[in-house]
Protein backbone atom coordinates (compact mmCIF):
# COMPACT_ATOMS: atom_id res chain seq x y z
CA UNK A 1 0.00 0.00 0.00
CA UNK A 2 0.86 3.56 -0.31
CA UNK A 3 3.04 4.92 2.68
CA UNK A 4 4.92 8.25 4.12
CA UNK A 5 7.96 6.95 6.22
CA UNK A 6 9.11 9.17 9.14
CA UNK A 7 10.87 8.37 12.28
CA UNK A 8 12.59 11.88 13.77
CA UNK A 9 13.32 10.13 16.98
CA UNK A 10 17.02 10.33 17.48
CA UNK A 11 18.00 7.66 19.37
CA UNK A 12 21.30 7.31 21.65
CA UNK A 13 21.77 3.64 22.54
CA UNK A 14 24.18 2.22 25.01
CA UNK A 15 26.14 2.84 28.37
CA UNK A 16 26.30 6.63 29.51
CA UNK A 17 24.52 8.07 27.17
CA UNK A 18 22.05 9.25 29.41
CA UNK A 19 24.67 11.93 29.43
CA UNK A 20 23.46 13.17 25.86
CA UNK A 21 20.39 14.60 26.70
CA UNK A 22 22.58 17.72 27.99
CA UNK A 23 22.94 18.21 24.40
CA UNK A 24 19.65 18.00 22.71
CA UNK A 25 17.46 20.25 25.08
CA UNK A 26 18.14 23.60 24.45
CA UNK A 27 19.73 24.98 27.28
CA UNK A 28 17.53 28.00 27.88
CA UNK A 29 14.34 26.15 28.18
CA UNK A 30 13.43 25.21 31.63
CA UNK A 31 12.73 21.33 31.50
CA UNK A 32 10.11 19.17 33.81
CA UNK A 33 11.41 15.44 34.52
CA UNK A 34 8.26 13.44 34.52
CA UNK A 35 8.67 9.63 36.36
CA UNK A 36 7.09 7.10 38.33
CA UNK A 37 6.71 5.41 41.55
CA UNK A 38 10.47 5.81 41.86
CA UNK A 39 12.42 2.78 40.73
CA UNK A 40 14.76 5.42 38.72
CA UNK A 41 15.80 7.01 41.93
CA UNK A 42 16.77 3.11 43.49
CA UNK A 43 18.84 2.63 40.34
CA UNK A 44 20.77 5.63 39.81
CA UNK A 45 19.11 6.85 37.02
CA UNK A 46 17.40 9.89 38.35
CA UNK A 47 21.34 10.96 39.43
CA UNK A 48 22.43 10.52 36.11
CA UNK A 49 19.72 12.35 34.25
CA UNK A 50 20.13 15.36 37.41
CA UNK A 51 24.21 15.46 36.61
CA UNK A 52 23.13 15.53 33.05
CA UNK A 53 20.84 18.78 33.33
CA UNK A 54 23.15 20.54 35.72
CA UNK A 55 23.30 23.32 33.51
CA UNK A 56 19.40 23.59 33.00
CA UNK A 57 16.94 25.24 35.19
CA UNK A 58 14.80 22.00 35.92
CA UNK A 59 12.25 20.45 38.12
CA UNK A 60 10.08 17.20 38.46
CA UNK A 61 7.10 15.65 38.95
CA UNK A 62 6.54 11.88 39.96
CA UNK A 63 4.61 9.27 40.68
CA UNK A 64 2.65 8.42 37.35
CA UNK A 65 1.66 5.17 37.83
CA UNK A 66 1.51 1.91 35.79
CA UNK A 67 -1.48 2.54 33.08
CA UNK A 68 -0.99 5.88 33.40
CA UNK A 69 -4.09 7.57 35.09
CA UNK A 70 -5.89 10.85 33.68
CA UNK A 71 -6.42 12.43 37.04
CA UNK A 72 -2.62 11.98 37.93
CA UNK A 73 -1.56 13.30 34.44
CA UNK A 74 -4.00 16.74 34.93
CA UNK A 75 -1.62 17.34 37.99
CA UNK A 76 1.46 17.70 35.88
CA UNK A 77 -0.72 19.54 33.59
CA UNK A 78 -1.80 22.43 36.19
CA UNK A 79 2.00 22.34 37.39
CA UNK A 80 3.42 22.93 33.95
CA UNK A 81 0.33 25.96 33.56
CA UNK A 82 1.81 27.68 36.39
CA UNK A 83 5.49 26.99 36.69
CA UNK A 84 5.61 27.64 32.92
CA UNK A 85 7.97 24.50 31.17
CA UNK A 86 9.22 24.66 28.34
CA UNK A 87 10.63 20.84 27.52
CA UNK A 88 9.19 17.47 28.93
CA UNK A 89 11.66 14.81 29.98
CA UNK A 90 10.03 11.63 30.48
CA UNK A 91 11.99 9.03 32.85
CA UNK A 92 10.46 5.41 32.69
CA UNK A 93 9.07 3.05 30.98
CA UNK A 94 5.68 2.70 29.08
CA UNK A 95 3.21 4.38 31.25
CA UNK A 96 5.74 7.42 31.78
CA UNK A 97 6.44 7.79 28.37
CA UNK A 98 2.55 7.98 27.51
CA UNK A 99 1.75 9.71 30.39
CA UNK A 100 4.28 13.02 29.06
CA UNK A 101 2.91 12.52 25.56
CA UNK A 102 -0.92 13.25 26.85
CA UNK A 103 0.62 16.02 29.30
CA UNK A 104 2.26 17.85 26.35
CA UNK A 105 -0.52 17.71 24.58
CA UNK A 106 -3.47 18.91 27.25
CA UNK A 107 -1.11 21.44 28.25
CA UNK A 108 -2.52 24.00 25.58
CA UNK A 109 -5.78 22.25 25.27
CA UNK A 110 -8.75 24.31 25.29
CA UNK A 111 -11.35 22.26 26.51
CA UNK A 112 -11.06 19.20 28.66
CA UNK A 113 -8.32 17.30 27.54
CA UNK A 114 -10.31 13.97 28.17
CA UNK A 115 -12.12 14.75 24.81
CA UNK A 116 -8.56 14.12 22.99
CA UNK A 117 -9.03 10.42 24.33
CA UNK A 118 -12.46 9.78 24.60
CA UNK A 119 -13.52 11.99 21.44
CA UNK A 120 -10.33 11.53 19.05
CA UNK A 121 -10.36 15.62 19.11
CA UNK A 122 -6.52 16.90 17.70
CA UNK A 123 -4.69 18.40 20.34
CA UNK A 124 -3.75 22.00 19.38
CA UNK A 125 -0.07 21.90 20.02
CA UNK A 126 2.42 19.72 21.95
CA UNK A 127 5.17 20.70 24.36
CA UNK A 128 8.59 18.82 22.98
CA UNK A 129 9.43 15.59 24.68
CA UNK A 130 12.88 13.91 24.87
CA UNK A 131 12.61 10.23 27.43
CA UNK A 132 14.95 8.42 28.95
CA UNK A 133 13.67 4.71 28.59
CA UNK A 134 13.98 2.00 31.49
CA UNK A 135 11.59 -0.64 30.59
CA UNK A 136 12.04 -2.08 26.63
CA UNK A 137 8.46 -3.02 25.85
CA UNK A 138 6.05 -0.55 24.13
CA UNK A 139 8.04 1.30 21.77
CA UNK A 140 6.38 4.78 23.23
CA UNK A 141 10.06 5.68 23.41
CA UNK A 142 9.94 6.53 19.50
CA UNK A 143 6.28 6.56 18.07
CA UNK A 144 3.50 9.03 18.61
CA UNK A 145 0.92 6.40 20.27
CA UNK A 146 -0.09 6.79 24.07
CA UNK A 147 -2.51 5.13 26.39
CA UNK A 148 -4.44 6.61 29.23
CA UNK A 149 -6.67 5.02 31.73
CA UNK A 150 -9.94 6.51 33.23
CA UNK A 151 -11.27 4.49 35.51
CA UNK A 152 -11.68 1.28 33.61
CA UNK A 153 -11.71 3.22 30.14
CA UNK A 154 -8.02 2.50 28.81
CA UNK A 155 -8.08 4.80 25.69
CA UNK A 156 -5.38 5.99 22.84
CA UNK A 157 -4.44 8.86 20.76
CA UNK A 158 -1.89 9.21 18.16
CA UNK A 159 -0.18 12.50 17.56
CA UNK A 160 3.19 12.85 15.52
CA UNK A 161 3.23 15.92 18.19
CA UNK A 162 3.83 13.59 20.84
CA UNK A 163 6.47 12.20 19.12
CA UNK A 164 10.11 12.49 21.55
CA UNK A 165 12.55 14.59 20.04
CA UNK A 166 15.14 12.23 21.44
CA UNK A 167 15.35 8.86 23.13
CA UNK A 168 17.75 7.31 25.55
CA UNK A 169 18.10 3.67 25.29
CA UNK A 170 21.08 2.52 28.10
CA UNK A 171 20.53 -1.29 28.38
CA UNK A 172 22.52 -1.02 31.89
CA UNK A 173 19.64 0.74 33.11
CA UNK A 174 16.95 -2.15 32.50
CA UNK A 175 19.28 -4.55 34.69
CA UNK A 176 17.18 -3.66 37.85
CA UNK A 177 13.83 -4.54 36.10
CA UNK A 178 11.91 -7.53 37.90
CA UNK A 179 11.83 -10.42 36.35
CA UNK A 180 7.56 -10.05 35.69
CA UNK A 181 8.41 -6.66 34.18
CA UNK A 182 11.40 -8.18 31.79
CA UNK A 183 8.99 -10.93 30.81
CA UNK A 184 5.83 -8.14 30.15
CA UNK A 185 8.18 -6.28 27.91
CA UNK A 186 9.21 -9.18 25.42
CA UNK A 187 5.83 -10.72 25.31
CA UNK A 188 4.40 -6.75 24.32
CA UNK A 189 6.84 -6.21 21.93
CA UNK A 190 6.76 -9.34 20.47
CA UNK A 191 2.84 -9.00 20.06
CA UNK A 192 3.41 -5.91 18.98
CA UNK A 193 5.31 -7.15 15.85
CA UNK A 194 2.62 -10.45 15.69
CA UNK A 195 -0.41 -7.31 15.29
CA UNK A 196 1.58 -5.92 11.90
CA UNK A 197 2.71 -9.35 10.55
CA UNK A 198 -0.30 -11.77 11.38
CA UNK A 199 -2.83 -10.51 8.45
CA UNK A 200 -2.85 -11.86 4.86
CA UNK A 201 -0.21 -12.39 2.31
CA UNK A 202 0.40 -8.77 0.59
CA UNK A 203 3.88 -9.17 -1.10
CA UNK A 204 5.67 -6.13 1.51
CA UNK A 205 8.91 -8.94 1.54
CA UNK A 206 10.71 -6.43 3.66
CA UNK A 207 8.51 -5.67 6.09
CA UNK A 208 7.86 -9.53 6.43
CA UNK A 209 11.69 -10.24 6.77
CA UNK A 210 12.15 -7.28 9.33
CA UNK A 211 9.23 -8.67 11.38
CA UNK A 212 10.20 -12.11 11.32
CA UNK A 213 14.22 -11.05 12.11
CA UNK A 214 12.43 -9.15 15.23
CA UNK A 215 10.37 -12.12 16.39
CA UNK A 216 13.38 -14.85 16.06
CA UNK A 217 15.28 -12.51 18.15
CA UNK A 218 12.82 -11.89 20.68
CA UNK A 219 12.21 -15.57 20.73
CA UNK A 220 15.79 -16.20 21.36
CA UNK A 221 16.81 -13.44 23.58
CA UNK A 222 13.94 -12.90 25.58
CA UNK A 223 14.22 -16.48 27.63
CA UNK A 224 17.61 -15.15 27.86
CA UNK A 225 16.63 -12.20 29.90
CA UNK A 226 15.23 -13.89 32.14
CA UNK A 227 17.89 -16.89 32.82
CA UNK A 228 21.13 -15.04 32.30
CA UNK A 229 19.33 -11.38 34.00
CA UNK A 230 22.91 -9.81 34.02
CA UNK A 231 23.63 -10.78 30.32
CA UNK A 232 24.11 -7.02 28.51
CA UNK A 233 24.64 -8.29 24.94
CA UNK A 234 20.92 -9.95 25.60
CA UNK A 235 19.31 -7.09 27.56
CA UNK A 236 20.88 -4.94 24.15
CA UNK A 237 18.96 -6.92 21.89
CA UNK A 238 15.80 -7.05 23.72
CA UNK A 239 16.16 -2.96 23.68
CA UNK A 240 16.25 -2.41 20.61
CA UNK A 241 13.99 -4.75 19.38
CA UNK A 242 11.19 -3.75 21.06
CA UNK A 243 12.04 -0.28 20.00
CA UNK A 244 12.34 -1.08 16.63
CA UNK A 245 8.91 -3.57 17.02
CA UNK A 246 7.02 0.06 16.98
CA UNK A 247 8.54 2.68 15.59
CA UNK A 248 6.85 2.52 12.21
CA UNK A 249 8.76 0.57 9.97
CA UNK A 250 7.51 -2.85 10.23
CA UNK A 251 3.85 -1.26 10.27
CA UNK A 252 4.33 1.26 6.89
CA UNK A 253 2.05 0.48 4.06
CA UNK A 254 1.00 -2.96 5.64
CA UNK A 255 -2.18 -4.10 6.93
CA UNK A 256 -2.80 -4.39 10.85
CA UNK A 257 -4.96 -5.66 13.41
CA UNK A 258 -4.46 -4.74 16.48
CA UNK A 259 -7.90 -6.50 17.60
CA UNK A 260 -5.69 -8.66 20.15
CA UNK A 261 -4.44 -4.98 22.25
CA UNK A 262 -7.86 -3.88 22.07
CA UNK A 263 -9.50 -6.99 24.24
CA UNK A 264 -6.11 -6.75 26.39
CA UNK A 265 -7.32 -3.16 27.58
CA UNK A 266 -10.33 -3.92 28.14
CA UNK A 267 -9.03 -6.55 30.95
CA UNK A 268 -6.66 -4.02 32.01
CA UNK A 269 -9.06 -1.36 32.47
CA UNK A 270 -11.23 -3.53 34.23
CA UNK A 271 -8.65 -5.90 36.52
CA UNK A 272 -5.58 -3.99 36.33
CA UNK A 273 -4.19 -6.84 34.48
CA UNK A 274 -0.39 -5.79 33.21
CA UNK A 275 -0.54 -4.38 29.70
CA UNK A 276 2.09 -7.35 28.41
CA UNK A 277 -0.39 -10.24 29.76
CA UNK A 278 -3.31 -8.85 28.44
CA UNK A 279 -1.81 -9.69 25.31
CA UNK A 280 -0.49 -13.21 26.14
CA UNK A 281 -3.76 -14.48 27.35
CA UNK A 282 -5.35 -13.16 23.92
CA UNK A 283 -3.28 -13.52 21.33
CA UNK A 284 -3.33 -17.44 21.01
CA UNK A 285 -7.35 -17.15 21.39
CA UNK A 286 -7.82 -14.46 18.95
CA UNK A 287 -5.26 -17.13 16.18
CA UNK A 288 -7.35 -19.85 17.12
CA UNK A 289 -11.07 -17.55 16.00
CA UNK A 290 -8.90 -16.27 13.24
CA UNK A 291 -6.91 -19.60 11.71
CA UNK A 292 -8.98 -19.17 8.55
CA UNK A 293 -8.60 -15.65 7.59
CA UNK A 294 -5.00 -15.30 8.91
CA UNK A 295 -4.03 -18.89 7.82
CA UNK A 296 -1.12 -18.02 5.05
CA UNK A 297 0.50 -16.13 7.37
CA UNK A 298 -0.02 -18.17 10.17
CA UNK A 299 2.04 -21.19 7.95
CA UNK A 300 4.62 -18.34 7.26
CA UNK A 301 5.32 -17.30 10.65
CA UNK A 302 5.23 -21.15 11.84
CA UNK A 303 7.81 -22.09 8.90
CA UNK A 304 9.86 -19.26 8.99
CA UNK A 305 9.68 -18.19 12.63
CA UNK A 306 9.24 -21.58 14.61
CA UNK A 307 10.62 -23.96 12.06
CA UNK A 308 6.91 -26.18 11.54
CA UNK A 309 7.63 -27.69 7.99
CA UNK A 310 5.27 -30.54 8.54
CA UNK A 311 2.24 -31.72 8.48
CA UNK A 312 -1.21 -30.62 6.42
CA UNK A 313 -2.15 -27.14 6.37
CA UNK A 314 -4.46 -27.39 9.35
CA UNK A 315 -1.70 -28.83 11.57
CA UNK A 316 0.71 -26.86 10.99
CA UNK A 317 -1.25 -23.98 11.75
CA UNK A 318 -1.83 -25.83 15.60
CA UNK A 319 1.61 -26.25 15.85
CA UNK A 320 1.98 -22.53 15.17
CA UNK A 321 -0.45 -21.74 17.70
CA UNK A 322 1.25 -24.09 20.30
CA UNK A 323 4.76 -23.07 19.54
CA UNK A 324 3.48 -19.22 20.46
CA UNK A 325 1.97 -20.78 23.57
CA UNK A 326 5.13 -22.80 24.87
CA UNK A 327 6.70 -19.18 23.67
CA UNK A 328 4.94 -17.14 26.51
CA UNK A 329 4.67 -20.12 29.11
CA UNK A 330 8.57 -19.76 28.65
CA UNK A 331 8.30 -16.19 29.54
CA UNK A 332 6.07 -17.34 32.64
CA UNK A 333 3.27 -15.10 31.31
CA UNK A 334 -0.30 -16.32 31.82
CA UNK A 335 -1.62 -17.93 28.37
CA UNK A 336 -5.74 -18.05 29.32
CA UNK A 337 -7.99 -15.70 31.49
CA UNK A 338 -7.96 -19.02 34.20
CA UNK A 339 -4.72 -18.27 34.46
CA UNK A 340 -4.85 -15.17 36.30
CA UNK A 341 -8.40 -16.69 37.73
CA UNK A 342 -10.69 -14.66 35.77
CA UNK A 343 -13.87 -16.60 34.24
CA UNK A 344 -17.42 -15.45 32.68
CA UNK A 345 -17.65 -12.46 34.45
CA UNK A 346 -14.45 -10.88 32.89
CA UNK A 347 -15.86 -11.87 29.48
CA UNK A 348 -19.28 -10.10 30.16
CA UNK A 349 -17.59 -6.84 31.42
CA UNK A 350 -14.82 -7.20 28.75
CA UNK A 351 -17.56 -7.54 26.09
CA UNK A 352 -19.49 -4.36 27.26
CA UNK A 353 -17.04 -2.43 27.95
CA UNK A 354 -15.53 -2.70 24.04
CA UNK A 355 -19.26 -2.06 22.63
CA UNK A 356 -18.82 0.97 24.38
CA UNK A 357 -15.47 2.02 23.36
CA UNK A 358 -17.25 1.38 19.81
CA UNK A 359 -15.12 -1.57 18.92
CA UNK A 360 -16.64 -2.78 16.13
CA UNK A 361 -15.15 -3.79 12.73
CA UNK A 362 -12.00 -4.33 13.84
CA UNK A 363 -9.04 -6.64 12.25
CA UNK A 364 -7.47 -6.34 8.98
CA UNK A 365 -10.41 -7.48 7.20
CA UNK A 366 -12.98 -4.72 9.09
CA UNK A 367 -14.97 -7.98 10.17
CA UNK A 368 -14.51 -8.45 13.71
CA UNK A 369 -17.58 -7.62 15.94
CA UNK A 370 -19.44 -8.29 19.03
CA UNK A 371 -19.97 -12.05 18.18
CA UNK A 372 -16.51 -12.31 16.78
CA UNK A 373 -15.43 -10.98 20.25
CA UNK A 374 -17.67 -12.89 22.09
CA UNK A 375 -15.64 -16.09 20.15
CA UNK A 376 -12.14 -14.56 21.10
CA UNK A 377 -12.85 -14.08 24.49
CA UNK A 378 -14.48 -17.50 25.32
CA UNK A 379 -11.65 -19.18 23.23
CA UNK A 380 -9.23 -17.02 26.00
CA UNK A 381 -10.97 -19.37 28.88
O1 LIG B 1 6.96 3.43 38.27
P1 LIG B 1 8.34 2.96 38.50
O2 LIG B 1 8.76 3.04 39.91
O3 LIG B 1 9.33 3.53 37.54
O4 LIG B 1 8.31 1.34 38.24
C1 LIG B 1 7.96 0.78 37.00
C2 LIG B 1 6.57 0.18 37.01
O5 LIG B 1 6.19 -0.25 38.29
C3 LIG B 1 8.83 -0.40 36.75
N1 LIG B 1 10.12 -0.08 36.12
C4 LIG B 1 10.32 0.56 34.95
N2 LIG B 1 11.65 0.62 34.67
C5 LIG B 1 12.29 0.01 35.69
C6 LIG B 1 11.32 -0.43 36.63
N3 LIG B 1 11.65 -1.07 37.76
C7 LIG B 1 12.96 -1.31 37.97
N4 LIG B 1 13.95 -0.94 37.11
C8 LIG B 1 13.65 -0.29 35.95
N5 LIG B 1 14.62 0.02 35.09
O6 LIG B 1 8.09 -1.22 35.86
C9 LIG B 1 6.71 -1.07 36.16
C10 LIG B 1 5.90 -1.02 34.87
O7 LIG B 1 6.20 0.15 34.14
P2 LIG B 1 5.29 0.60 32.92
O8 LIG B 1 5.86 1.86 32.37
O9 LIG B 1 3.85 0.61 33.32
O10 LIG B 1 5.47 -0.60 31.88
P3 LIG B 1 5.47 -0.63 30.31
O11 LIG B 1 6.71 -0.02 29.75
O12 LIG B 1 5.16 -2.02 29.98
O13 LIG B 1 4.27 0.33 29.87
C11 LIG B 1 2.93 -0.13 29.85
C12 LIG B 1 2.02 0.99 29.39
O14 LIG B 1 2.28 1.34 28.02
C13 LIG B 1 1.07 1.24 27.24
C14 LIG B 1 0.33 0.17 27.96
O15 LIG B 1 -1.03 0.13 27.61
C15 LIG B 1 0.57 0.53 29.41
O16 LIG B 1 -0.29 1.56 29.81
N6 LIG B 1 1.39 1.00 25.83
C16 LIG B 1 1.84 2.04 25.08
C17 LIG B 1 2.07 1.93 23.73
C18 LIG B 1 2.53 3.06 22.91
N7 LIG B 1 2.63 4.25 23.46
O17 LIG B 1 2.81 2.89 21.73
C19 LIG B 1 1.82 0.68 23.01
C20 LIG B 1 1.66 -0.50 23.90
O18 LIG B 1 0.91 -1.47 23.20
C21 LIG B 1 0.99 -0.22 25.19
O19 LIG B 1 -0.42 -0.19 25.03
ZN1 LIG C 1 1.43 -3.33 23.65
Amino acid sequence: MKFSFENSTRIHFGEGQIAQISHDIPTDNKVLVLYGGGSIKANGVYDQVAAALAGHQWGEFGGIEPNPQYDTLMQAVELIRSEGYDYLLAVGGGSVADGTKFIAAAVSYPGDPWEILAQGKPAVSALPIGCVLTLPATGSESNIGAVVSRGSSKLAFMDPRVRPLFAVLDPQVTLTLPPRQVANGVVDAFVHVIEQYLTFDHGAKVQDRFSEGLLLTLIEEGPKALSQPDDITVRSNVMWAATMALNGLIGAGVPQDWTTHMIGHELTGHYGVDHGRSLTIMLPAVMKARRVQKGDKIVQLGERVFGITAGSRDQRIDATIEAVIAFFKQMQVPTSLADIDLGDEAIEKALASLAAHGRQGMSEQGDVGPAELRQMLELAR
